[in-house]
Order: C-alpha cells, then structure tokens, then sequence
C-alpha cells in the first residue's frame, strides 16, 4: 500500500497549523507570539512570558497581577498526592518520578473537567504551571531525604522553586537576585519549540480527547530523553568524563567517525542550522552567574569554553552545521545554582509546561482538530494461511 508519504522522523511533514512558535533555522531566529526570544529573555520574566502564550499578548501590568496570583493560589498540591512519592525508590530518577506523580493529577482533577470547556482549559493550564514545580522540588527533596518544602507564595516563581529545593525549615532565606533572574531566564528560553518531540507528544496523546494532565506527563516521558530534553543531563556528564582541556581532541575525532556512535552532546539541532539563538543568550548568562559566584575559572566551564572554540573552527561540524545549542551552556548554569544534575531535564519539563499546555489548548479549540492517526508503509508479509502445529518445520 504506497498511498502515503514515507517520511521518518517527521522532516518535512507540517502536523499542525500554529500560531504559538515561529523558528527560522537557517537564520537562527525563534519568536514567541511573534517577539524575539533574545527581548524576552533580556526584558520579561518567566511569568508574562506564560502570560504571552497561553493569551497571544504580553499581559498589562493589572493582567499580569491577576495572572501571578492565580498562580500562587495552586502552588500547594493535594496532601494525599505525598503518597505517591513513598512508591518510589528514594534513588529513582527525577523523571520517572515526574512522569508518575504529574500523570497521577489527572486522577485529582478528572470527573469534573470538561476539555471542551475554555474555562476548565485554562484553570488547568493555572495548575499545571502551578504545580509542576511543587512536584520537581520534592522530587529532589525525596531523593534527598529531606522534608518537603511547602511553597511561599510571596515568592517569585523562580526564586519559591529554588527556595522549595533548597531551604532548611525555620532558617531565613534570602535568594540571590542574580541567581533567580538566572534560573528564570532558563525557563523562559525553554518554553516552547514548536513540534518538538515532547510537544508533538502532548499534541498525539491530547488529540483523543485525554486528561490534560495525563497528556503533559506523556510529554515529560518523550522529553527525559538524551536526543532531546535528556541533553543538558548528558552534556554535564560527557564535560565531566572529557575532564580536561587536553582530552578535547580525542573526543572530537571520535565525534567525527562514522564508526563511532559517540555524539558531542549539546551540539546540533534538527531545525538549528546557524547558532541556537537560546545558546547565545544562555552563555552570557553562565558569564554573569559564573562572576556572581566567583567561579569563573570554573574548569568545566573553561572546558565547554575550548570544546565550542574547537568545534566551530572543525571542517566536519562546519560542513554538517552543528552548532551549540541551549543545552550545552544551561547545565553549567544549573549546575552553579546547586542543582543537582539529575534534575536538569526536570527543570527544563518545568519551563516546557506552558509551551506543552498552550499547544494542547491550541489543538483542543482548533475546529478542524481530529484524532492524531498517521499511518505506515507495511513491510511485513503478505496474506498467507494458517498451519496447524505439527505441519510447522
Ligand atoms: N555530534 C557529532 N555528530 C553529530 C551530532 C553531534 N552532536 N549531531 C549530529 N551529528 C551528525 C550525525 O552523525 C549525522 O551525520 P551523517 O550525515 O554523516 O550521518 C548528521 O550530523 C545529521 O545528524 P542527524 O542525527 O541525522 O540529525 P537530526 O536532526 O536527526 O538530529 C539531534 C538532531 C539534536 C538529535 C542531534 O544533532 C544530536 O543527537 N545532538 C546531540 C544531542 C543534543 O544535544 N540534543 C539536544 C537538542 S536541543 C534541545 C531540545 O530541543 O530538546
């Protein structure tokens, strides 16, 4: 049956119309709602930048209130969802915790929610955001050991998210501006990315009408992986196993053999052919976070530093494009923050939230929207008949 268009992994096939994300990878440019990611990042917070996606608008300064503080009204999430937490090994990965307590939502919020309902969409939308980072913090604090952290509400989004990870109960916190302009400049340039892997996910398993929170945890599965969210993780591990600055040109060359399955982690992008527009505005972030700490001789980050510099000047990463992108410079960041590495691509699901939900609300109110249903090219054999058992060889 060739009565469709074979095209592996999606290359030149549009699954949706949208007017969300706007990326142009030949320029390297990327637009929310039609601004420049580099604006946003330099002059909005994580919150207007939710604002912007979810409403198509910035929020004027009364929208934007109203929006914070809706937001502040969910952060706690339900007593019994602690439970869930005591299944998991204490040395579970942060993303598989993630995939099962964001998915066990939908059991909270499901009898009464209506996703034809523009209202029930958007105050889930209001929970997701809400509640997602609730959830990555006491990921961590359970791994941890440590007493969950409830929220504080007089917080800003990013600096409540550092305080539920790091606070000790009943000692002042004071977070450091630098550092949460830093952790909420990273969410904002994680977002959204059009149809990425996670998106489309979100897209496929929402397209049948399932629980929107069921739906974002199958975007958190299809995003913990290395190819794609799993890379911020993956580039501090290959920094860390690279070592030093004298090991860079045996990692390059192994880069480059065709019979070698070993990928620079970090670099190169399915749409990205010019530098990443989120990588340029995340390295001079690492710059102003490294100062703050005073870590700029940090060895790792020298490290990254001689592995782009060699990269870019390299015929074969030239001729092929490759490029770094967001996730080679943010795992520096998230690092210098104190954040564990395991919990790198659970921040990035934390920024993606939004982008997902906003997508999903997109398709849902789209009224050419039909059931996610591609289909294939069969290779396999063709009719043939039933042999009973002892006429088989
Ligand atoms: N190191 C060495 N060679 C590479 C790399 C790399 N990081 N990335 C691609 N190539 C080569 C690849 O071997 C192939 O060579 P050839 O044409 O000779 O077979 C060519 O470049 C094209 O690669 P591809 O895998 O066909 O390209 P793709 O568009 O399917 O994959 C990618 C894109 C991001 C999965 C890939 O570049 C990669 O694996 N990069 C490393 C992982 C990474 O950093 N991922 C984060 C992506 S950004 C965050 C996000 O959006 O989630």
């Amino acid at each position: 049956l060739g009565l469709f268009t074979y095209d592996p992994g999606f290359l030149a096939t549009a699954s949706c119309q949208s007017a969300i994300t706007f990326i142009d990878g030949d320029a390297g440019l990327l637009y929310y709602r039609g601004y420049p990611i580099e604006q946003l990042a330099e002059h909005s917070d994580f919150m207007e930048v939710c604002y912007l996606l979810l409403n198509g608008e910035l929020p004027t300064a009364q929208e934007k209130k109203t929006f914070e503080t809706s937001i502040r009204r969910h952060t706690m999430v339900h007593d019994q969802l602690h439970n869930f937490f005591k299944g998991f090994r204490r040395d579970a990965h942060p993303m598989a915790v993630m995939v099962g307590v964001v998915g066990a939502l939908s059991a909270f919020y499901y009898d009464a929610l209506k996703i034809t309902n523009a209202e029930h969409r958007a105050i889930s939308a209001t929970r997701l955001l809400a509640k997602v980072p609730t959830i990555a913090a006491m990921c961590y604090r359970y791994n941890k050991g440590l007493p969950f952290m409830y929220p504080r509400n007089d917080l800003s989004y990013a600096a409540n998210f550092l305080y539920m990870m790091f606070a000790t109960p009943c000692e002042e916190y004071v977070p450091n501006p630098v550092l949460v302009r830093a952790f909420d400049r990273i969410l904002t340039l994680h977002a959204d990315h059009e149809q990425n892997a996670s998106t489309s996910t979100v897209r496929l398993a929402g397209s049948s009408g399932a629980n929107p929170f069921a739906c974002i945890a199958a975007g958190i599965a299809a995003l913990w992986g290395p190819a794609h969210g799993g890379a911020n993780e993956a580039v501090l591990k290959q920094l860390e196993e690279i070592g030093d600055v004298s090991q860079v040109g045996k990692y390059i060359a192994r880069a480059k053999d065709k019979n070698d399955s070993f990928r620079l982690m970090g670099f190169g992008h399915r749409i990205y052919k010019h530098m990443d527009p989120r990588a340029g505005v995340m390295r001079r972030t690492c710059h102003e976070v490294l100062t703050e700490l005073g870590l700029h001789n940090d060895p790792l980050f020298k490290l990254a530093l001689e592995l782009e510099r060699i990269a870019l000047e390299d015929e074969y990463f030239i001729t092929k494009k490759l490029y770094p992108n967001v996730d080679f410079y943010s795992g520096i960041v998230l690092r210098a923050l104190g954040i564990p590495t395991s919990m790198f691509t659970a921040v990035f699901a934390m920024g993606r939230t939004v982008g997902w939900i906003t997508q999903w609300n997109e398709m849902i109110s789209d009224p050419q929207q039909k059931i996610g249903r591609p289909r294939q090219l069969y290779v396999g054999p063709v009719q043939r008949d039933w042999v009973p058992l002892e006429a088989r060889d």
